[in-house]
This record gives C-alpha cells, structure tokens and sequence, in this order.
C-alpha cells in the first residue's frame, strides 16, 4: 500500500474517532426519548416557572385600569402584549411603560394587503403624521367614541326656557365676558352632552352645576337645540396678545378631532371656532390638571405648556365658526 494512502486511512479514522466523541460528550443522555432531538425539553419546560401571568394577576393591584381595559375594544389585548411580562413583578420593579407608542401600535394596526379586514388599519403617515398614537388614544380604551347622541330638542320650548341663561351667555347665546363660553352654533348633540354631565355631577362647575340640576331631561335637549340654532356670526373674536402663528401651528395637533379651523367633524366633539379664549384657555387648563375628565383630552393636553395653550386659544378663538366650505375637515 502507497504510504499517502496509508496515512489518508488514518486520518478518516481519527476523523471518526473523534466525532464520536464529540457525540458522546455534547449529547444528553435523554437523547431522542421523545422524538428527534427533543431530550429532556418537555419536562424542563413544564418544569421553568411561567414568564407571562393574565390579566387576572394585575386585578388586585391595578383594578381600576383592568376595569377600563376590560370594557373596552383592547380587551383580547392583554395587558403584557404591551407591558412585557410580568413574572417577578412588582417584587423585582415596575413594568416598562411603552413609550414608542409609534412603533408598537402599528405592529397590529399598520394598514397592510394580506391582513384580514376585521382587524382596524390605518395608513400610519396620513392618520398620525409623526404624532405617537396615545397623544390622541387612551391604550386602555382606545376607541374614539364618536357616537352623536340625537338631540330631538324642540328648540321654541328651549328659547322660552334659556332667559336664565341670558345673563351670562348672552340672550343671542354670544357671551359678554372672556371667560363665559358661547352656545351660539355649538353643536347641539355635544351641548346635550356637556349640560347632561354637569346635571349627573360627571362634571362639576360652582355655576353650571347647580344650574343644570335644575334642568329635566327635555330642558337639556330642548335648551340644546335652541343654542345649536342660534346663528354665531357675531362670536368672531379679534386675536388676543398670544402668538396666533404658533398657535395655528400647534393646532395640527387637534384637526383630527375639532377640524384645522376649530370646527368639530363629529357633532359629538365641540366646535373651538370663535369660542371665548378665555374660555378655551381654562378648559385646557381643567383638563391637563384632571379636574375636567375626558379620556381623549386628557392624554392630549398633557403636553401643553401655559404658553402652547395661550397660543391654541388664540388662535381658535380668532376663526371663523361658519362650516368650512367643503364640510368635513380631515
Ligand atoms: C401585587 C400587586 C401588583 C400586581 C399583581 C401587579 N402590579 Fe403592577 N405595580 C404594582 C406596584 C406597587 C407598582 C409601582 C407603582 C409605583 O411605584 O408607582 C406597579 C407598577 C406597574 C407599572 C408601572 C407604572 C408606573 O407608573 O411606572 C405597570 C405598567 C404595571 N405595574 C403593570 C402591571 C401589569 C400589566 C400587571 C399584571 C400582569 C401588574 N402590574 C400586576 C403592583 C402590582
Ligand atoms: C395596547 C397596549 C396596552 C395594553 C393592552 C395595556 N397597556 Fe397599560 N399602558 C400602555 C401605554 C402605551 C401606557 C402609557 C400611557 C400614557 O402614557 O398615557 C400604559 C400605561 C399603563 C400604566 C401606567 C399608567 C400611568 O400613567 O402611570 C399602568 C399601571 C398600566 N398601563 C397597566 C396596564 C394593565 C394592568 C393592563 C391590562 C389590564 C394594561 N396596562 C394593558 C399600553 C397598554
Ligand atoms: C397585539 C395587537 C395590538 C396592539 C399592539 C394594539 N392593538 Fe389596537 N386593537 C387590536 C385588536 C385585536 C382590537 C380589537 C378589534 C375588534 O374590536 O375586533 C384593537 C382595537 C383598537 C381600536 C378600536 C378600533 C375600533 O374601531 O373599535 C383602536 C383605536 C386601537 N386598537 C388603537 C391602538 C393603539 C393606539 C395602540 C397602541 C397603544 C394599539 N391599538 C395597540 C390589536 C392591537
Ligand atoms: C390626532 C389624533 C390621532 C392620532 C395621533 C392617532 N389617531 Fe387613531 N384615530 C383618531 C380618530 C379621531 C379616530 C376615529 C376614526 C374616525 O372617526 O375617523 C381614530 C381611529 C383609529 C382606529 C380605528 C380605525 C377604524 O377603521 O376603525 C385605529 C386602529 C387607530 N385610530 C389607530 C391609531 C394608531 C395605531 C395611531 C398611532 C400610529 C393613531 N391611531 C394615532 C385620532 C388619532
Ligand atoms: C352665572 C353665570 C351662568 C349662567 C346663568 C349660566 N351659565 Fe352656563 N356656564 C357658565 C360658566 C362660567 C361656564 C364655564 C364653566 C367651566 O369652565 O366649566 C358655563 C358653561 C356652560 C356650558 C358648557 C359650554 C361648553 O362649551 O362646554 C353650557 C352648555 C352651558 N353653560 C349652558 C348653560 C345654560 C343652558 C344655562 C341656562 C339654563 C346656563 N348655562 C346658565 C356660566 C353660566
Ligand atoms: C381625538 C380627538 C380629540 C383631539 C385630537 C383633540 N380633542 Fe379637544 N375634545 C375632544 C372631545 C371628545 C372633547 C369633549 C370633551 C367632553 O365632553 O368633556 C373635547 C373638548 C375640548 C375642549 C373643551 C371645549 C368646550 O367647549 O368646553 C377644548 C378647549 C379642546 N377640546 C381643545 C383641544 C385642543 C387645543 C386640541 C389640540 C391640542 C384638542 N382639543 C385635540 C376630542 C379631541
């Protein structure tokens, strides 16, 4: 035999020799018990403590966000899709609050060919522009209810019964003073809704709510219709001291929901155009601080400075309350 055979023979031998070895040492002794390279896995697995808890785990603790969550469309969501899981906590720290609500929310929502319609989309740049999706969504309820309530007010009766709202609001529904609201061409179905909130004691005002609960369920829709009538031409405001520009540019911010021009594209959500600044001003004021609760405007004006509301209020307050030509705002 040629000795470079010799030496090749030799080499496959060593070759095999240590592959088996390395077999013998690298594999479990469990190998194939339950099926090819599956060893020991099942009961290991069976056996590691569960990384995700349910939503039940959170009940005790976060009861008031498990209340909100389970009564609304995120409820197949559960909390630690969002949150991560939970195992450890609260014993080893709080849980992560998603901060890139951006990148998270269009993992499910991003509108896409092959996803099923049953499942909302949204095209992300034209619904958002660069804004992150909780500036306008509560995670928790996420759905923007924009169900109008009919308003089947009879607006004569209304006008016999708003006397007691002149002396404020204006016999024209135009007010007198900055920090008074106009009723003048609101919307009627979100003038139901707000006088309905003062009467429940939902929200509370030193003057409306005593007002309101003097009111029966057909004053409401009555007075409603009566101020949604009423023409509100005259409530144009001259611009105030704050920076108009800026305001407009933060405006952007609110077109979604109350049109770029502060007029509302759902009748549920009010009309901002020509309203009081005043007015305005402490409405964005009473929400940022939680006195005035409303899912959606909370998470909105958190962000706002003294100065950006200011701005916002000047600006709405100086345009015109009329329809925008071309009816709805984008
Ligand atoms: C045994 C009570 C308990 C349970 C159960 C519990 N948490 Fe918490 N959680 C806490 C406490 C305490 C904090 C800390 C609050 C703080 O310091 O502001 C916290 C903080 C958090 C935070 C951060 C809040 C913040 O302000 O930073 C999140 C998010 C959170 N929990 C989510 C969950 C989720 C989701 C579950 C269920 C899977 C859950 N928690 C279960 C008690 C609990
Ligand atoms: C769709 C994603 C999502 C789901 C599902 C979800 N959360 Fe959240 N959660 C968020 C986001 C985003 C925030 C931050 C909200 C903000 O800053 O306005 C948050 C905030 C919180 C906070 C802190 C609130 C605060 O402002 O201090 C707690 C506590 C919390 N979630 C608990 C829960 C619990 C409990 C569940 C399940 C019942 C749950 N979350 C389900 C996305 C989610
Ligand atoms: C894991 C997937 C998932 C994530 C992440 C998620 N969602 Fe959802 N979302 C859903 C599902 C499922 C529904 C319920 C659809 C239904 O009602 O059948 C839903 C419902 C909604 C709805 C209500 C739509 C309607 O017409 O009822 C809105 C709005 C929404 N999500 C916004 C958000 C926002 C904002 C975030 C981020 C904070 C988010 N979602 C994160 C899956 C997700
Ligand atoms: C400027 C406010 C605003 C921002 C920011 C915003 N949304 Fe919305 N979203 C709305 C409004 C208002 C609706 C109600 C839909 C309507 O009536 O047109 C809505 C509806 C939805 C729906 C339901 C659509 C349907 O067909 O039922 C989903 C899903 C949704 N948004 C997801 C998101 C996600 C994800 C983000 C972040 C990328 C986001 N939104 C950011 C205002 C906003
Ligand atoms: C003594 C003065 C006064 C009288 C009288 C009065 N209001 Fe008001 N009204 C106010 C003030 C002040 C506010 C703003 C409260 C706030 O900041 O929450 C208000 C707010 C409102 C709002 C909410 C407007 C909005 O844009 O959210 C409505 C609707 C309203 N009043 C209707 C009426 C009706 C109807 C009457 C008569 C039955 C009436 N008010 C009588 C002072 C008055
Ligand atoms: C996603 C929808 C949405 C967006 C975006 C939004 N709002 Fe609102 N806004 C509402 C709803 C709904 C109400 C009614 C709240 C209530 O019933 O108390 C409201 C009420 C208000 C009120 C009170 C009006 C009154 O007559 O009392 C002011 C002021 C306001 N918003 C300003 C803003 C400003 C400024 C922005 C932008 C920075 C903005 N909103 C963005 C939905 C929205």
């Amino acid at each position: 035999m040629p000795r470079h055979i010799a030496r090749l023979i030799a080499l496959i031998v060593v070759f095999g020799a240590l592959a088996l070895l390395a077999k013998w040492y690298f594999t479990v002794d469990s190998f194939y018990e339950y099926g090819h390279y599956r060893a020991n896995s099942v009961p290991e697995i069976a056996a590691q403590a569960p990384v995700f808890q349910t939503p039940r785990y959170c009940q005790p603790c976060h009861a008031e966000r498990v209340a909100l969550w389970s009564a609304n469309s995120h409820k197949t969501v559960i909390c630690e899709v969002c949150h991560g899981p939970a195992q450890g906590h609260p014993a080893n720290g709080k849980l992560p609050i998603p901060t890139d609500t951006k990148k998270l929310c269009t993992l499910c929502h991003e509108a896409m060919p092959g996803r099923p319609r049953a499942q909302p989309q949204i095209d992300v740049a034209r619904h958002a522009g660069d804004q992150q999706c909780i500036a306008c969504h509560n995670p928790h309820a996420p759905k923007i209810v924009a169900a109008a309530a009919q308003v089947a007010g009879d607006a004569a009766a209304g006008k016999k019964r708003a006397g007691a709202c002149a002396g404020c609001h204006g016999a024209q529904g135009v007010s007198a003073s900055d920090t008074w609201p106009n009723l003048a061409g609101q919307n009627a179905a979100y003038l139901a809704k707000i006088l309905g909130a003062y009467k429940s004691g939902d929200q509370k005002d030193m003057v409306m709510t005593p007002m309101a609960q003097g009111l029966g369920d057909a004053d409401v829709q009555n007075l409603a219709a009566h101020f949604a009538g009423l023409s509100c031409a005259a409530a144009r405001n001259e611009s105030s001291a704050a920076d108009v520009a800026a305001g407009k540019a933060l405006a952007k911010n609110c077109a979604a929901c109350h049109g770029e021009t502060g007029v509302a594209t759902n009748p549920a959500w009010p009309k901002l155009a020509g309203q009081k600044a005043g007015y305005l001003a402490n409405a964005l004021k009473a929400f940022r601080a939680g006195l005035r609760r409303d899912p959606t405007m909370a998470g909105v004006s958190r962000g706002l400075s003294d100065a950006d509301i200011a701005n916002l209020a000047a600006y709405f307050s100086a345009q015109s309350c009329a329809p925008a030509p071309g009816g709805r705002a984008p």
